[in-house]
């Protein structure tokens, strides 16, 4: 299923949130975006999983990397639940649609969007205007999406190398 079907799905099903979260409606302007925010986390953790194991088949030694953003993402769910729970929310368990391909490099593009994604909601969130002694943690997560960012980044980069030059460049990177 394509995911312009999955989330028409969603919206034939009236679970219009997942879309497009009512976010000037809510009377918290955080609220929402936690719930995005959380959807989002839950999508990439299910696609950085899948994308591991193709990874490891096609003999990418990624695993300890892409385990450790698994394990960030992870974190930032359980404290985004954290946070909607306080709010008197009961946290979603939607999940915003993974995505994948046979190719991976396809796969690491997708990827690399989902951390643009989530680096543009944090700035986004940290951005309201609220005051909370979370404002903290959502900075922490920012930076994280930021580090993710650049180690896709740089996979892909090197995937794009002719095969000669990306010798060179694992020699260079240590
Ligand atoms: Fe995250
Ligand atoms: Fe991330």
């Amino acid at each position: 299923m394509k995911r312009r079907d999955f989330l028409a799905l969603l919206a034939a099903a009236g679970l219009e949130i997942v879309l497009t979260p009512k976010i000037e409606a809510r009377e918290d302007p955080l609220i929402a975006h936690l719930e995005l925010a959380l959807q989002h986390e839950f999508g990439v953790i299910l696609q950085y999983i899948q994308h591991l194991g193709k990874a490891l088949a096609a003999g990418k030694d990624w695993e300890e990397v892409l385990e450790g953003i698994i394990r960030d993402e992870v974190f930032h769910a359980v404290h985004l639940s954290e946070m909607l729970k306080r709010r008197g929310q009961e946290p979603t368990l939607a999940v915003w649609p993974p995505q994948t391909f046979s190719s991976l490099k396809r796969c690491l593009q997708v990827d690399l969007e989902a951390e643009q994604g989530a680096i543009s909601l944090y700035q986004k969130m940290l951005s309201l205007p609220y005051q909370s002694r979370e404002k903290k943690w959502l900075a922490r997560f920012l930076t994280a999406e930021k580090h993710h960012y650049q180690i896709f980044g740089t996979w892909l980069e090197e995937m794009r190398m002719p095969r000669v030059k990306r010798t060179l460049w694992r020699g260079l990177m240590g």
